[in-house]
């Protein structure tokens, strides 16, 4: 009997610490998972001062980023809202530019090593992207692309509150666009 109750508490207080074990792993994983969301979100607020600032991808994308360039002498880019590449594929061509295409490289070492699409300049030849300026590091590449995910990809339609949210202001421009609600 002696031994039975003790049996139990031996085992109760193994239950307790499996059980402690679990919560505590439970609430990591709730940490971790809060904290990933507030390091992405930190990602996309960089991505659009890249975005639209230092490196001004809307020169050639547009500020909504669906293919109207900005700037008509720029090369016209591609709509974004409808590129069928994912986030990772989006990094990359920001890292590499498009082969034979106006989109630049960011990477100062793309096509001097063989980083971007195992090419080196000599072998890439002709069809080598033009360098954009200025460089760009890897977590500003990523954070770009988390961005364009974030923001652009899919969108559909540009509606008035997604002009007022670019430019943190209702400038004139947003009235050319209807509002999410009346659509
Ligand atoms: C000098 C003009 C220019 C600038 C600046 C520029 N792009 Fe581009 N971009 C292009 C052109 C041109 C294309 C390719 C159009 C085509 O397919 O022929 C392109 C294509 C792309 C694509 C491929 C989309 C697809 O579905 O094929 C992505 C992604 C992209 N650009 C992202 C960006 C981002 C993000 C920035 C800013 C960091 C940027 N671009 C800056 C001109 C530019």
């Amino acid at each position: 009997m002696a031994y039975r109750i003790l049996a139990s508490g031996a085992e109760a207080r193994e239950r307790l610490r499996v059980l402690r074990c679990l919560s505590s792993a439970m609430l990591g994983v709730a940490l971790a998972g809060g904290l990933a969301g507030a390091a992405e979100a930190q990602n996309v607020v960089l991505g659009k001062q890249i975005f639209q600032g230092k490196i001004n991808c809307p020169e050639c994308h547009g500020w909504a980023a669906n293919g109207v360039q900005e700037d008509p002498r720029a090369p016209r880019g591609a709509d974004l809202r409808q590129t069928a590449m994912d986030r990772d594929t989006i990094a990359k061509t920001i890292q590499c530019g498009l082969p034979g295409t106006a989109m630049p490289f960011f990477d100062v070492r793309a096509y001097v090593d063989d980083r971007c699409y195992g090419m080196t300049a000599a072998q890439i030849g002709a069809d080598r992207p033009p360098p954009g300026t200025p460089n760009l590091i890897q977590r500003e590449i990523d954070a770009v692309a988390d961005y364009v995910i974030a923001k652009v990809v899919g969108r559909g339609a540009i509606t008035r509150e997604e002009c007022i949210e670019y430019f943190t202001t209702d400038v004139g421009r947003c009235k050319d666009f209807p509002s999410a609600a009346a659509r």
